[in-house]
């Protein structure tokens, strides 16, 4: 029999299909839209249909992220705390450190060296420092969120944005843009900005290496060079971050 896992997240659904060794067999991502149940329901298909199998073929699903209240045909429910640092264990064995960047939230989450979750923190009362950050600003700079990392990369120097309000934030960005500096180094700020929210948080907790970044933010390298430079230290991330949540559901399933 085969299991699954879903993670239904602010932005973003995944699911995965793990055979009884732990293998996995596929894999999907789709925008969550207004209604987290039917997310839910697709990403799951989507991942079936991925490995040529049905929902008769499964013994077990597990749901984590904000939405896992609203999928009726989930086994049981797990906190995105535990997928995560089981997810990333999963590429990374010795992991000790996971930093998730999602949408609507930021995480820190500390392992202890048999695996267990030791401790976390975590950013949900503001924008700031989230994936939500990075698509306002997108957003006035007429970009897609993916062309950010390949642009903020490309500057040597970075624009300060000074302000840790969202909507203030994106106000000195168009001002910037108004003063003619360029986009590039407007990004690299940007990055920046993220980065030290995120090593503000990851201070809190204390940071171990190995470090390993998850979630949808870890695909922008310019967030990710940003956050290694502070915290002096490289960073793994798995082949597909944002699966990372769902593949930690699916390996609870597993009972692992
Ligand atoms: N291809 C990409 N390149 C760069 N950044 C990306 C890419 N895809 C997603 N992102 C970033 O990832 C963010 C979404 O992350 P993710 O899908 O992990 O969020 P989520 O799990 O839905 O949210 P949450 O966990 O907070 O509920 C986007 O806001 C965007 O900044
Ligand atoms: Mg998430």
């Amino acid at each position: 029999m085969l299991v699954a896992g879903i993670d239904v997240g602010s932005l973003s659904a995944e699911a995965v299909i793990l055979d009884d060794s732990g293998r996995i067999l596929g894999a999907s991502i789709i925008p969550t839209g207004a209604n987290a149940g039917k997310a839910g329901r697709e990403c799951l298909d989507k991942a079936l249909s991925e490995c040529g199998r049905t929902v008769q073929d499964l013994s077990s699903v597990v749901a984590t992220g904000y939405g896992r209240i609203s999928i009726d045909f989930a086994t049981s429910r797990v906190t995105e705390i535990t997928c995560h640092a089981k997810g990333a264990r999963y590429f990374f064995a010795d992991a000790r450190t996971v930093i998730d960047i999602g949408g609507q939230d930021s995480k820190v989450i500390a392992i202890g060296k048999d695996g267990r979750v030791t401790d976390f923190v975590m950013n949900d009362k503001c924008a700031a420092g989230t994936g939500r950050f990075l698509e306002v600003m997108a957003k006035a700079l007429e970009l897609d969120v993916e062309e950010l990392g390949p642009l903020g990369l490309a500057s040597q120097t970075s624009a300060v944005i000074s302000s840790m309000c969202t909507v203030f934030a994106e106000s000195e960005v168009v001002s910037l843009v108004a003063e003619g500096r360029p986009r590039e180094e407007i990004i690299r700020g940007i990055h920046d900005a993220i980065a030290e929210r995120t090593l503000a948080l990851a201070r809190r907790l204390g940071v171990k290496a190995p470090v390993v970044m998850t979630g949808g933010v870890a695909k922008n390298q310019g967030v990710v060079k940003s956050l290694e430079f502070r915290l002096q230290t490289k960073i793994l991330i798995p082949p597909e971050p944002q699966i990372t949540g769902a593949l930690g559901a699916a390996l609870s399933a597993l009972g692992r």
